[in-house]
């Protein structure tokens, strides 16, 4: 009996054997290039008998909606996508020169990057447990390549203290902590049990860690006889590394511990402890919706381009009937389908005309998105990598541009590069996005060449976007408070009639390709099941 034979036997049976049967063969668990390739399996006991394959609407071309269609197409279900931009991809998109994005209310704005160069708006790095998203890359080919989300020598700048680099503040507030600790520790500060072995061997670890000195003092040294683990973690002033001759190098000099303390250092020197930021993360080479245009070639056939979805119906039959309009034609036509998946974000589907049970409707208004911005910078020059040896990663700093991205690709061309100048949220990314282009820019500049001098002079030009304000989106992600997360998400994973809604939003993993991805997967896995028992 071939696998293909074996889902069509327990497909008639339904159910959880059938969904058990699929993930145990991974042909819903992960994408599997051999059964993409084969012709697709006719779902038994589908309510549309007859030969007639059930048909499903899609509502959204982003990743959430081509995954579903992807995967349903491999089950023999026949969709139909509807997409009101002229792209496939929603958040998933890389602006390069030429691009065109006009928000809500304005302003309109065409990129001028130069030929090679880009910004992802959007979603931008790729942690290594993303398997789905990682699965869907190499099935598809997508070559990736490291997204740099910690870069040492890349720049702190918090209140108003001259930038430091990330290794000098990381070392300094372990070294300290360390030394604290261990000082404790001999003095017997700590409370008991704890044998005398079990105090040496934490003095150790600690002397270790930030290379204390025998007297348990973290002193990095810029003298170099007195060179420890410490300066070496702290490292060398960047105008004065080690080369030929007489030139060692200059170890740099740690703050003071009541300066490392007050500035905070911790906080977004703990970023990458995230278990969603943790290196290693990837980059698709090209451009992040390199992803996108894998699934459109595939699905793209299906995808009805510049199609505003005005009405989502459920018929007296159990199905479902939308009213589409051609936004290219200026006309307006129903269509008919078996089911329905809307992956269109809640914050766009709360002004769609639907037939909702009264408490998805109520779910729908009911969860927040957050505003979102960000900015590319178009540098001249790559001073970041000539003049300061930051070669990708992120500066943070505690104004409201909160950190800037350097590429990770084109190390030391000729032709400058894209910096991410902001990556805002809530508050702050709102009051910029109302600004001007030309003051988001003033905005960045202002902020960022407090981190880098050059920025002014480099500047070649910037492209903004204002997630909030972006059509078809109006807002970054899905925010879930602990209460809507127990009150209304089960709600709205639950299917209402034929109508199953799906994205990012329906996850655990808001706010990422993953969870697009995710959310497709569970959606088909519960409409197949749906079907079957049809
Ligand atoms: N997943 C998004 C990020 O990494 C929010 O920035």
């Amino acid at each position: 009996m071939t696998r293909r034979e074996f889902v069509r036997r327990v497909g008639r049976y339904g159910g959880a054997a059938a969904t058990g049967a699929m993930l145990a063969l991974d042909l819903l668990g992960k994408p599997s290039a051999a059964l993409a390739a084969e012709e697709p399996v006719t779902p038994a006991g589908t309510r549309s008998a007859g030969g007639k394959r059930p048909r499903v609407l899609i509502l959204g071309a982003g990743l959430c909606g081509m995954s579903a269609a992807y995967e349903l197409g491999k089950l023999g279900y026949e969709c139909e996508l509807f997409e009101a931009r002229g792209r496939a991809g929603g958040r998933c998109w890389t602006v390069r020169g030429g691009d065109r994005q006009t928000e809500v209310g304005g302003p309109e704005q065409t990129a001028r990057f130069a030929d090679g160069f880009y910004m992802n708006p959007g979603p931008a790095r790729i942690p290594g447990h993303h398997t789905t998203t990682l699965a869907y890359c190499k099935e598809f080919g997508v070559q990736l390549e490291v997204f740099n989300n910690v870069n040492e020598a890349a720049y702190y700048l918090v209140k108003g203290l001259p930038r430091v680099r990330l290794r000098e503040a990381r070392a300094d507030l372990r070294g300290y902590v360390d030394e604290l600790l261990a000082k404790a520790v001999r003095r017997d500060a700590l409370d008991r049990p704890m044998t005398a072995g079990d105090k040496e061997a934490l003095i150790e670890y600690l002397r270790d860690d930030a290379g204390l000195s025998p007297d348990l003092l973290y002193k990095p040294s810029a003298d170099r006889a007195n060179f420890n683990r410490a300066s070496e973690s702290r490292g060398y002033v960047y105008q004065d590394l080690p080369a030929a001759g007489s030139h060692p190098g200059k170890i740099s000099n740690a703050l003071d511990f009541e300066t490392v303390i007050k500035a905070g250092f911790g906080k977004h020197l703990g970023f990458e402890h995230q278990f969603d930021q943790q290196p290693t993360m990837f980059q698709p080479v090209g451009g992040i919706d390199q992803i996108a245009r894998a699934f459109e070639r595939r699905v793209g056939e299906r995808i009805r381009y510049h199609t505003e979805v005005r009405e989502i119906r459920k018929t007296s039959d159990g199905s479902v009937r939308l009213v589409v309009a051609d936004q290219l034609e200026g006309s307006t036509r129903e269509v008919f389908g078996d089911y329905c998946i809307c992956t269109l974000p809640l914050s766009v589907l709360r002004d769609v005309s639907a037939d909702f049970a009264p408490e998805t409707a109520d779910a729908i208004r009911q969860v927040p998105y957050e505003e979102v911005g960000k900015i590319g910078l178009h540098f001249k020059r790559r001073f970041w990598e000539e003049d300061d040896r930051i070669f990708g990663g992120i500066s943070w700093t505690d104004q409201d541009i909160t950190q800037l991205f350097y590429p990770n690709y084109g190390y030391l061309g000729g032709n400058g590069g894209v910096v991410i100048g902001y990556y805002q949220f809530g508050p702050d990314a709102e009051a910029v996005g109302k600004l001007s282009l030309a003051e988001r820019e003033a905005h960045a500049i202002e902020q960022g060449e407090k981190l880098h001098p050059q920025y002014r002079a480099e500047l070649r030009d910037s492209f903004s976007v204002a997630w909030q304000k972006i059509p078809y989106n109006l807002g970054g992600w899905a925010v879930w408070s602990e209460e809507a997360r127990s009150a209304l998400y089960p709600i709205l994973n639950r299917p209402d009639g034929p109508i199953y809604l799906a994205g990012e939003h329906l996850t655990y993993l808001g706010g990422w390709m993953a969870g697009a991805f995710e959310s497709a997967k569970a959606v088909v896995l519960s409409l197949h099941e749906a079907s079957a028992r049809a």
